[in-house]
């Protein structure tokens, strides 16, 4: 099914309905597969990927040491997803459409020297060198869920602080009201920026209360390592009560302004993808339901659905930033 993006009057499928020749091809072998009767065949597709991600990672990532983080609601009890279906099953489309594009794709990515700027309604902008953003505050280990607006969730133990950090440090101006993230967008090192499947860099936004959340984390790791490419190396953010598209991945710069920042998603279908887009199990996406979730990990294609719950089960810490809004038209 195609989408109108409102763009050009462009028309571009969505993600999980680009059918590339590598999905077709494990399509094909599992087809195979079951015609040939052997048992767990439809775990065929699962398992070639976490055989994929163990060939891209010959060694570990460098460490990245954290102490468990003491925020309100930053750490799940639930297991975590494994790091093969974490770093195999990705959504990065500078790296190509398909979940199985960025493992392949993206150690194309250069990730140092790496800066971000931090720029637009504040007293102090400034341009950070990596390294210096990764020492602004101490590092905590956070086990958040993420829950993808396709349908799919995923525990992951990331490592980072909370973005308020360093906000605080440039000292917004009282007409900042929103914080825009823009992502590397670089012809040269990602292939999936031919395409004009979206409106690049991939841009993201938070009003500055979200921002200021203490579970708004700006992540520079995963799984006690630096970021794979494939997750957003070097650094990301994660809003783990929102849908996964706004968690922007590669930051570039950081701007604070007055105005709602038009979104990458919301450009390319403004009646599909919010600004909020806080995961709710009560507001459909207009073409699938949102009241249910498959967690990766769980049983491969025949996973049992779950419940999904109100900001992803975050409600007792974030439910107040959006006491008086009517979630229905605020999607
Ligand atoms: N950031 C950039 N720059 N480009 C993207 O395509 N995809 C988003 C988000 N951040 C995306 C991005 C989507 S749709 C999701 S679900 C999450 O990244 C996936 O993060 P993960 O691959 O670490 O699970």
């Amino acid at each position: 099914m195609l989408i109108k993006t409102g763009r050009d009057g462009y028309h571009h499928p969505i993600a999980s309905e680009i059918t590339p020749q590598a999905v077709y091809q494990r399509r094909r072998e599992l087809l195979k597969l079951m015609a040939g009767g052997a048992a767990g065949a439809a775990l065929a597709g699962w398992a070639s990927r976490e055989a994929l991600a163990a060939v891209q990672r010959p060694d570990k990532l460098a460490p990245l040491p954290a102490q468990p983080s003491k925020v309100a609601g930053a750490m799940t009890m639930e297991k975590p997803t494994s790091y093969e279906d974490t770093t195999s099953y990705n959504n990065f489309y500078e790296f190509g459409t398909d979940k199985a594009d960025p493992v392949r794709n993206a150690h194309t990515l250069r990730t140092s020297p790496w800066t971000v700027e931090v720029d637009g309604l504040v007293k102090k902008p400034a341009r950070y060198a990596l390294e210096d953003l990764l020492k602004l505050a101490p590092q905590e280990e956070r086990i958040y869920r993420l829950r993808c607006v396709e349908g799919w969730s995923m525990v992951i133990p990331w490592i980072g602080y909370s973005l308020a950090r360093l906000v605080e440090r440039v000292e917004p101006l009282g007409s900042a009201k929103f914080v825009e993230f823009y992502t590397l967008a670089d012809r040269a090192t990602m292939p999936g920026i031919r395409s004009s499947v979206l409106d690049w860099p991939y841009v993201e936004g938070l009003r500055m209360d979200e921002a200021m959340h203490p579970l708004t984390l700006l992540s520079f790791g995963m799984y006690g390592e630096v970021l794979p490419k494939q997750n957003g190396a070097p650094v990301r953010v994660v809003v783990p009560w929102k849908y996964g598209f706004k968690s922007a991945k590669s930051l570039v710069r950081i701007r604070f302004t007055e105005q709602e920042p038009r979104t990458a998603w919301n450009k390319a279908a403004a009646n599909e993808y919010g600004f909020y887009s806080n995961v709710n199990p009560d507001v459909d996406h207009p073409r699938w339901s949102q009241a249910t979730e498959r967690r990766i990990g769980e049983g491969g294609l025949f996973a049992k659905r779950r419940k999904t719950l109100l900001f992803n089960g975050y409600e007792p810490q974030v439910g107040q930033l959006y006491a008086s809004m009517d979630l229905k038209k605020n999607y």
